[in-house]
């Protein structure tokens, strides 16, 4: 999974395309609306705590990590994340990515964000401490507790490894009670997958061209 293509999507924000398994990063309909809709709006803001412990599965390209900066300079809540991921962007091609632009933002907290140090934590911003993991989720023993998870991984068609259920299990033990747990997919035998591990999972409305999306809520028996 080494050749990456830059691509517009709908709503002027770049993804990236991976030829060798024919799928895109983000939704085709627009990436940053995507993003916004399914772990800000539907994960990051059904936390109110001060401090928020939050896990990315798939770092890519560092969008959901940009916007929850952003956002949570907007709510002054401090952000420890936690980002895995197996194959990691040159960070000249990240550099490429047009969000700052579109999010009419500085450059500096994003490219520090892709600048900054595999395997160790760094802090970005002054409320705001990133660790980019390079390593695989299938094999990772993850330690932490996790008030919200980004579920964002490719596709079940392209990597089912990545949805099963014993990766969902490692997902419930690492999270805080009411943690909840955001992904872009709607299968029926994902939010099983989910709820067959002890989740409580609904069906939300997804970002314009995705009719749902799912969260999974870790709730006291
Ligand atoms: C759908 S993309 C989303 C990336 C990212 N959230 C973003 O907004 O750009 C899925 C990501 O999962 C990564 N990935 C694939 N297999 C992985 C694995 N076994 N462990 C960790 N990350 C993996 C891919 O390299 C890719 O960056």
């Amino acid at each position: 999974m080494q050749k990456r293509e830059l691509k517009i999507t709908e709503d002027g924000s770049h993804t990236l395309f991976v030829p060798e398994i024919d799928e895109c990063y983000h939704s085709t309909k627009g990436a940053v609306q995507e993003s916004l809709h399914i772990f800000i709006e539907a994960g990051l803001m059904q936390c109110s705590k001060p401090e928020v412990n939050i896990l990315e599965i798939g770092f890519g390209t560092g969008l959901n990590a940009f916007l929850t900066l952003l956002k949570s300079h907007e709510l002054n809540q401090t952000i420890n994340y936690i980002g895995i991921e197996l194959y990691p962007i040159p960070v000249e091609k990240a550099l490429q990515l047009n969000y700052p632009e579109f999010l009419n933002e500085d450059s500096s907290f994003f490219n520090k964000i892709h600048i900054s140090p595999w395997n160790e934590a760094v802090q970005i911003m002054e409320n705001f401490t990133l660790t980019k993991l390079n390593a695989d989720f299938t094999k990772l023993d993850l330690e932490g507790q996790f008030d919200v998870i980004y579920f964002d991984a490719f596709s079940p068609e392209k990597q089912s490894e990545m949805w099963s259920d014993k990766m969902f299990k490692k997902l419930y033990l690492c999270a805080f009670e009411n943690a909840v747990m955001t992904t872009y997919c709607s299968k029926g035998v994902v939010r099983r997958g989910m709820e067959s591990v002890g989740f409580s999972v609904e069906k939300l409305p997804g970002p314009p061209g995705k009719r749902e999306i799912l969260r999974a809520r870790k709730v006291s028996l």
